[in-house]
């Protein structure tokens, strides 16, 4: 019996696959290259913009067609789309031939539903069954990284998001349970955890003994060894001094940080509630620059949100020039149903397109003068493994997280080399391995 899965969205969902991969294999399915050779298919889909879902139902969509060849199929669907206000049936009615429909925090109920399909019947769910991730075992795919929740769901109901309509409210892994999943990982020989929320730093706002973000920073960054921590998202509302000065502290914490700015104009921040200004993110990426000269500052930009003036998308353009972001993503905003930016009146998509056309331009020449500058010096990479779209290259990251390509042997997967940058594209970095981690 064979499983495949199609994992859309953020990192979260990259992780959640991880979990339901664990759970399928635990009863008996082994994972398969080709859809066409699964008995169980699995969409775990994201729904943060139109585009994203209107992809995901063209797919879902394709399953009838292999469902006539192999009746036995089971198909699965779940995450942040299924988990929608009406989705479920929504689905049921128009994909009558899906079998499971669970949501995003339910996957306890993946093993049971399974068992139903397997008997033919149908099984809808999108309950909020909070579930221990101690109660099943994981299949890891993303070796030398390993992802571990910190926190779940989120507070901060930004104006354009669903992602609290969808992910729930937040809250807080227990620390005791989040280092032993570290602690395991770095037994495993894993070289580089990911912390993982939709807002880290408001980790351990809701645990007791005064637990917070820049606690566990500590905790995991005095671990003896060799390896790397990371952690995504930041909030720029709540990352705090403590935080940065614990980077600055311990090396095995990466000078890197991912701070979504959204909008350069206040005005446009406010309309977002995303609780702060131009002057606070521009200050606070001042003082992060200042204690972590090597920093790589990483961020999510949106264009098009209701209201945005020419002023406002300039004020924007400006921002990124000032900050110098070593890489964005950037988005034209999408209105998302049941969310309070949906009420507000929209721009018409021409002016979106143009601006996000200037933007990704903008962000280009920024990315490509770092990179200028990076041409020449040695970095420290840990080879993640092949890129697959380059033949017979590897690739890695710097601290900073800039995707490097370089040659080397498929053996030094997990391990530290040092690389001698030696040409730059924008974003593409080639280089050559001159030292090797003993
Ligand atoms: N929790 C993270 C972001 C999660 S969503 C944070 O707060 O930073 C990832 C990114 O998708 C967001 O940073 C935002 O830039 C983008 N995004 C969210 N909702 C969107 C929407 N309705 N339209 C377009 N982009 C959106
Ligand atoms: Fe969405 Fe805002 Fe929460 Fe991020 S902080 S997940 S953008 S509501
Ligand atoms: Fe998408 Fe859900 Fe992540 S909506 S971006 S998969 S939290």
């Amino acid at each position: 019996m064979k499983y495949f899965i199609h994992t859309y969205g953020c990192q979260m969902n990259v992780h959640d696959s991880e979990k339901i991969a664990g759970i399928l294999e635990e009863m008996g399915y082994s994972l398969c290259d080709r859809v066409e050779d699964a008995d169980i298919v699995v969409f775990n889909t994201c729904c943060i913009r139109e585009t994203a879902e209107q992809k995901i139902y063209g797919h879902i969509g394709a399953i009838k067609k292999l469902k006539r060849i192999n009746p036995h199929l089971i198909a699965v669907v779940c995450g942040c789309m299924s988990q929608q206000e009406g989705a479920a049936q929504r689905i049921r009615e128009s994909y009558p031939f899906v079998d499971i429909v669970l949501g995003t925090s339910n996957l306890s109920l993946l093993k049971e539903a399974v068992e139903a399909a397997q008997r033919k019947n149908k099984f809808y769910n999108v309950d909020f069954v909070p579930y221990k991730e101690e109660d099943f075992a994981q299949a890891r795919s993303s070796y030398p990284n390993g992802w571990v929740n910190i926190n779940y769901g989120c507070n901060n109901f930004c104006t354009y998001c669903i992602v609290p309509y969808v992910r729930g409210r937040e809250h807080s892994r227990p620390l005791d349970d989040v280092m032993a999943e570290v602690h395991r990982l770095l037994d495993e020989g894993y070289k580089e955890i990911t912390l993982l929320g939709q807002n880290v730093n408001s980790y351990g706002h809701d645990l007791p003994d005064g637990v917070n973000f820049a606690r566990l920073l500590r905790e995991i960054g005095q671990l003896p060894g060799k390896f790397r921590l990371r952690f995504m998202t930041s909030h720029p509302k709540d990352l705090s001094d403590e935080v940065i000065d614990v980077i600055a502290q311990y090396p095995n914490i990466c000078n890197n940080i991912h701070l979504p700015v959204q909008s350069g104009s206040t005005e446009i921040l406010r309309r977002m509630n995303r609780r702060y200004t131009r002057e606070d993110y521009l200050s606070l990426t001042e003082k992060i620059k200042a204690k972590l000269p090597d920093v790589g500052i990483t961020t999510d930009i949106m264009v098009g949100f209701p209201g945005e003036t020419d002023a406002d998308f300039e004020d924007t353009l400006d921002l990124v020039r000032k900050v110098g972001f070593s890489s964005a993503f950037c988005f034209v905003y999408s209105r998302r149903k049941g969310t309070p930016a949906y009420n507000m009146e929209q721009l018409p998509y021409a002016v979106k397109k143009e601006r996000i056309t200037k933007l990704i331009a903008t962000q280009n020449e920024v990315t490509k003068a770092i990179s200028a500058t990076m041409v020449g010096n040695r970095f420290e990479v840990l080879v993640e493994g092949e890129n697959s779209r380059y033949k017979d290259t590897m690739c890695g990251r710097t601290e900073s997280n800039r995707l490097v390509n370089f040659k080397c042997d498929k053996s030094l997967v997990g391990r530290f080399v040092w690389v001698e940058i030696e040409r730059a594209g924008s974003a593409t970095l080639w280089g050559k391995v001159v030292a090797e981690e003993k």
